[in-house]
């Protein structure tokens, strides 16, 4: 990402799974196996699953689980607790992440950001003459979300990006989407949920139909692999915006509050924080200033 001061522990993107339907007779999830599955997700990855995922599970893991020889669970089980390497953890988060985005989504929160955000905080970095903008987008799956912030960035510097450093950081568990996330290619009709002059101006139209993010987006958006459960994360400087959607929706109330405790850490005084419509920070939490729905600022230095 040019100029972009931010560092991070990279974890390579492994091979991409075939998702298709399984076949043959269904491996039996017992109750007990259930739980064990549950808990290691919970605690390797912070996702709560609740009682009625168990056939989710079940089904979404039958062919890994036969793939790579296990007669059950329980044996499955134990080889994602030995394995050293974090590949059989890739694959199975890989397998049981859910990873619905789309381009434009909660279209109030893009809309406040360019009219408000932006020019708020491009007029306080000229001020300051630091004109750094670092944004950060968590749980980013497979670059919708980050690729338009993208675009309302180059729109809003359109006449003057000499001088600046800007960056954004994408990150998720997943490396499948990651993977689509880095390609930036993506369906016709997908592309079509953003406003007309962002899909012209911002995509090329690839021989089979489809768009391609152009490069002056893509070299705004580094993407890269990060557990958000891990207990620090390791960046050099504080971002100016964080967006993490539709991501803490997986997490338990405790989970929760430890992600806004590191949250707080890597974000600036007065940086904004945006969140999923359906979620909330804790109201009692006095680090942040509710500003709009979703949308919270930190408060003081
Ligand atoms: C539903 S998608 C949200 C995508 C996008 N932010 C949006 O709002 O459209 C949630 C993403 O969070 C990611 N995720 C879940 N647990 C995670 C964790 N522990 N660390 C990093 N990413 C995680 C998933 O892989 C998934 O891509």
């Amino acid at each position: 990402m040019p100029g972009a001061k931010v560092k991070l522990g990279v974890e390579t993107p492994g091979e991409v799974p075939d998702l298709s339907a399984d076949h043959g007779n269904l491996m039996p999830l017992t109750e007990r196996e259930y739980c064990l599955m549950r808990d290691l997700v919970y605690h390797r990855f912070g996702i709560h699953l609740g009682e009625h995922k168990r056939a989710l599970i079940a089904g979404r893991l039958q062919k890994v689980v036969r793939e790579q020889g296990f007669d059950n669970f329980s044996e499955y089980h134990d080889y994602l607790n030995r394995d050293a390497t974090g590949e059989a953890l890739t694959t199975l988060i890989d397998r049981i992440s859910t990873n619905h985005t789309y381009f434009y989504r909660e279209k109030d929160h893009f809309e406040f950001f360019f009219r408000t955000v932006l020019p708020e905080l491009a007029a306080r970095e000229r001020q300051s003459g630091r004109r750094t903008l670092h944004l950060w987008c968590p749980g980013c799956s497979s670059g919708e979300e980050p690729y338009t912030l993208a675009m309302l960035i180059l729109e809003h510097f359109r006449r003057e990006m000499t001088g600046w450093d800007l960056g954004l950081l994408a990150t998720d568990i997943s490396s499948r989407v990651l993977r689509k996330a880095q390609a930036g290619i993506y369906p016709a009709e997908s592309v079509a949920r953003l406003p007309r002059e962002l899909a012209r101006a911002y995509f090329d139209r690839a021989p089979d139909g489809r768009g391609r993010v152009q490069d002056r987006v893509r070299q705004l958006v580094l993407f890269r692999r990060l557990n958000l459960m891990r207990p620090d994360y390791p960046f050099r400087g504080k971002f100016s915006v964080i967006f993490c959607r539709n991501v803490m929706i997986y997490f338990d109330p405790p989970t929760r509050q430890a992600l806004t405790d590191r949250f707080h850490r890597v974000l600036e005084p007065e940086g904004y924080l945006f969140i999923g419509h359906s979620e909330t920070l804790g109201r009692n939490d006095s680090r942040f200033r509710y500003v709009r729905p979703a949308v919270y600022q930190r408060v003081g230095s």
